[in-house]
């Protein structure tokens, strides 16, 4: 995977500098100005752009230039209004990254003293909801295309964008302005410092702890907390500012929470408000000690999915209600959250996805390797020994010898054998998950150790007409198979109980053993029962290891019942 460079924390730091030293006399040319400069550092970009939509928002009215000079600019001639590729973001407001701009459909070349120019990034900015322009990068220095994070960059900074043209707009001469400018600038900071944490591929926990500790700063709130949906259970993400103690963890009982409502919503909720207010005391944070005088919880949504709540609480000064301000700027605030977090979560999952497949692919080679030289060599040893045997010339001592070493030898092969197939479910995918775990349990019963099965797998049984998804399988197969060689190999188990249950939405699997147990607190140098979390956690399901010494041990696998099918169906 090849690493981003990411632009040094110095130029940005400037930035936020620049934005500081003129909130006095920012005014919309100004705020124009610095996302320009801002979308240049962050991404690297030699050349950036904003268009402005006319009122009819099918053409450009303003187009606004960073990185070219006035001779370039005076030869190139009229701006553009707005057509060929510049036009594309116009009809279609998504982000739109291309390694080359010529080559995009849509192109109709440059004018004839334009610089060349081939990768594009460009991302549309809306202003209190409604398409306002696009900002344009073009070609990244030293490099042949802008990245994915470049992209989440500026996604970022347009939003932010977004905010402070709003701003400007609205308070433009008027004397307040200074005051909710500032703010603005403390969102761009924000925002900024967020977008780069995520450059500097921070884990997601670190980027929770940062947008709850500047959300707090950002609207003066006593406390801020951040609930996210953990395998179907609301925990405490994230918190700053005055909380009860350990209260980060937490598990939540999301029935009757404001958190819910607001999710289910996807509208701000003020904690303030009947009846949130008795909700907010009698259910979740409510319950564990947090009191709130006022508040707002803001859903945090990224493309229409969940991401979590924010939840600020007393506004510390001139509170403890939040002003309208203070709900866009955190709601503001909130859309970049969500986009960090979903950004953070998926790099976080796409990195295990690639140990994973890592280890798969160690492991068949292992597989290959065991097969073509191990077992040859040893099947060769075989024959021989084999043809010696036949030819009987020896004394008896020999011929026993020879007898026992074939003997070995074989008992070698099936050892193999049987380490070869563990090592690779080749099985899975030509038989499917029920056969396959029927054959592993099947074999653990001929290693000696008894094992009662029952399964019933809904494609299997006739009630789906589709298999779960082959990462499923695996993940499944993978973890029914850990838990009975560790059963068998640290228990000392006499007796096992394997059970698979299927139905429309979830796969339970338990693996149970009568063995001696273990301590599920210590720690320990495997990789078994840390590679059953990753996988299951990887697949969106859980795993719980219930035992203790003399207890035996029970692995329960919840896992998400996601079929083939089902983007067929959507
Ligand atoms: N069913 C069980 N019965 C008793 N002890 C167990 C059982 N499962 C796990 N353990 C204990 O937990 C430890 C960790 O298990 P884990 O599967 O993570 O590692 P491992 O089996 O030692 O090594 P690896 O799985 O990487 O080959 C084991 O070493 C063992 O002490
Ligand atoms: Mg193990």
């Amino acid at each position: 995977m090849a690493e981003t460079e990411r632009p040094p924390t110095p130029a940005v730091d400037r930035v936020l500098e620049v934005a500081r030293s003129v909130i006095s006399d920012l005014d919309l040319e100004t705020v124009l100005g610095h996302v320009l400069q801002a979308a240049r550092e962050l991404t690297g970009a030699r050349y950036a752009a904003l268009g402005v939509l006319d009122r009819s928002r099918s053409e450009l009215e303003r187009f606004i230039t960073l990185g070219f000079d006035d001779a370039t600019r005076r030869a190139i001639g009229p701006l553009p209004r707005g057509r060929g590729v510049l036009g594309e973001l116009i009809s279609d407001p998504v982000p739109l990254r291309l390694a080359d701009v010529g080559a995009h459909p849509r192109s109709y070349g440059f004018p004839p003293a334009h610089p060349p120019m081939t990768s594009f990034l460009g991302v549309p900015v809306f202003v209190a909801g409604e398409p306002f322009g696009n900002l344009y990068l073009t070609e990244k220095t030293g490099v042949e295309r802008f990245t994915e994070e470049d992209e989440q960059a500026l996604v970022l900074l347009a939003e932010f964008a977004g905010v402070a043209i709003d701003h400007a707009r609205r308070y433009s001469g008027l004397e307040s302005r200074h005051a909710e400018l500032a703010q603005t600038v403390d969102a761009l900071e924000a925002t900024i410092e967020i977008a780069r944490a995520l450059g500097g591929q921070t884990d997601l926990r670190t980027i929770l702890e940062l947008v709850a500790k500047r959300g707090r700063a950002l609207v003066s709130a006593r406390a801020l907390v951040i609930e996210r949906e953990l395998g179907g259970d609301t925990v405490v993400a994230a918190a700053a500012g005055e909380l009860p103690r350990d209260l980060i963890g937490q598990r939540l009982d999301q029935h009757g929470t404001v958190s819910e409502a607001a999710l289910r919503t996807g509208r701000t909720l003020r904690l303030e408000d009947d009846p949130n207010r008795a909700r907010f005391g009698r259910h979740g944070l409510g319950r564990h000690g947090v009191r709130a005088e006022a508040g707002l919880a803001v859903p945090l949504l990224f493309r229409g999915q969940r991401q979590g709540v924010l939840i600020a609480i007393d506004r510390l000064e001139d509170g403890p209600r939040f002003s309208a301000d203070d709900q866009r700027l955190l709601e503001a605030f909130a859309a970049s959250a969500a986009t960090a977090i979903a950004t953070a979560e998926t790099v976080a999952a796409e990195r295990r996805k690639q140990t994973l497949a890592a280890a798969e692919q160690e492991r068949a080679r292992w597989a290959r390797e065991l097969h073509d030289e191990t077992l040859q060599s040893i099947a060769a040893v075989r024959l021989g020994l084999a043809a010696q045997l036949r030819a009987g010339a020896d004394p008896d001592a020999l011929l026993e010898t020879i007898r026992e070493s074939v003997d070995t030898l074989d008992g070698e092969i099936g050892t193999l054998r049987a380490l070869i197939t563990d090592l690779r479910p080749a099985a899975l995918d030509e038989i499917g998950a029920q056969p396959a775990i029927e054959d592993l349990v099947e074999r653990a019963r001929s290693g000696g150790l008894p094992t009662e099965l029952s399964i019933s797998m809904a494609y299997e049984r006739g009630a789906q007409p589709d298999r779960l998804e082959s990462e499923l399988e695996t993940a499944l197969y993978r973890i029914i198979q850990e838990a009975l060689t560790n059963a068998g190999r640290h228990g000392q188990a006499s007796h096992m109980w394997v059970e698979v249950e299927e139905d429309a939405t979830t796969v339970r699997a338990t693996i149970r053993d009568d063995g001696q147990g273990f301590d599920t607190s210590a720690k320990t140098t495997g990789f078994g029962l840390a590679g059953m979390h990753e996988r299951a956690e990887l697949v969106g399901g859980t795993v719980e290891v219930a035992s203790g010494p003399g207890e035996g041990t029970t692995v329960r696998a919840t896992l998400p019942a996601r079929r083939r099918g089902a983007s067929r169906a959507a």
